[in-house]
């Protein structure tokens, strides 16, 4: 789990309705420390099962799905209580258009009725007064925010945005630690690594135009993946294909654990854009990265996605590589 990080919980939630911290291990299990200081709070693993899928022309995909075994826990025992949830750092080009993206074209998506029982929802965080649109289950409403998150909770370091140190109460040995700086990551830097992000362009599209990608952008739209994947949210937007709404997608994807209005079984619809590029150079797929290829990624949809999916594990070969092979032009 080198790459990716554990996100921890546990029932009820914090007075804005963020997920209630574990409270010896906090919101991320941290599986490095300070060396000879501070050590690790323990290593996360992931066990792959696999999952093989027969589709309807007999053809075999084999999926693998995830178990998590955490070991080598420096302060006892997760408990029996724990909500635990992999997660992998999401692509980073073309976010600050996904930001500008105004509050009112989200809730009116929302409200729109696209068919097969999908109904997206604003996820509304910090007390339900944000619109949430970053992050695996639209849990981050800014740039600012994810960043001050990434530093808080990925490196360790305190900003305008999380003044205190990340040590839940009982970890003594880390509270001790002497801060660098209050804040250790000023405001200036902060706003240099935003406007960084809000600089780098959407991924490029490949322009190939012939008459398999003119089918599989038919599919597309045909078998209603567009009810998520809305190719762009307002005329000036680029082609992001999400609508940052949160969707239930089923039992199979489900970590369980809630987000302010984000459900166990919920997730934002992941952008397509740059995702045949990401495939190409080898990328995993869905909010844990249990999907190896474009396609294993749609065989797991389900929940509001189950129609979409069925419609997919019913195409033809030729038609299933169509579909493929447009979401690789984008
Ligand atoms: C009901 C909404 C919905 C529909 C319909 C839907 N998707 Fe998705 N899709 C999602 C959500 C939500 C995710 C993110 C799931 C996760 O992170 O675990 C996703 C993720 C993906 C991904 C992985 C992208 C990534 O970067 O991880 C691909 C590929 C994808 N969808 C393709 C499709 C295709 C093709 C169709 C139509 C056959 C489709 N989807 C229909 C909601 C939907």
């Amino acid at each position: 789990m080198t790459k990716m990080v554990l996100r921890l919980s546990i029932p009820g939630a914090a007075p804005d309705g963020a997920p209630q911290p574990h409270p010896v291990y906090g919101l991320q299990l941290q599986q490095q420390g300070t060396l000879g200081v501070v050590p690790a709070e323990g290593s996360a693993t992931i066990d792959w099962i696999e999952v093989p899928v027969t589709l309807d022309d007999g053809a075999v995909v084999r999926l693998r799905r995830p178990t998590i075994r955490v070991e080598a826990l420096a302060l006892g025992d997760l408990g029996r209580d724990v909500f635990m949830s992999a997660r992998i750092a999401p692509p980073l080009a073309g976010l600050g258009h996904l930001e500008a993206i105004p509050a009112a074209a989200l809730h009116a998506l929302a409200a729109r009725d696209v068919g097969d029982g999908i109904r997206g929802r604003v996820n509304r965080i910090h007390g339900g007064y944000t619109v949430g649109r970053f992050g695996h289950k639209a849990n981050v409403a800014s740039l600012r925010e994810q960043v001050a998150i990434a530093l808080h909770e990925d490196l360790g370091l305190t900003s305008e945005l999380f003044p205190e140190q990340n040590c839940p109460h009982i970890q003594f040995d880390c509270a001790r630690q002497p801060p660098g700086r209050r804040p250790e990551v000023g405001n200036d830097q902060l706003d240099d690594l935003v406007a960084f992000l809000r600089a780098e362009p959407p991924p490029e599209r490949e322009v190939e135009d012939h008459a398999t990608i003119r089918l599989g952008a038919t599919l597309f739209r045909t078998m209603n993946c567009v009810g998520c994947h809305v190719p762009r949210i307002t005329p000036d937007a680029p082609e992001a294909y999400t609508d940052l709404l949160l969707h239930d997608l089923g039992d199979g994807l489900a970590d369980g654990r809630p987000e302010f209005e984000a459900g166990p079984r919920d997730w934002r619809t992941a952008p397509l854009w740059g995702a045949g590029a990401a495939a190409a150079a080898g990328a995993r797929f869905l909010h844990d990265g249990r999907a190896r290829s474009l396609e294993e990624a749609i065989l797991w949809h389900g929940g509001e996605a189950g129609d979409a999916r069925a419609r997919y594990v019913g195409l033809p070969q030729s038609s299933r590589s169509a579909l493929i092979r447009f979401l690789s032009t984008l």
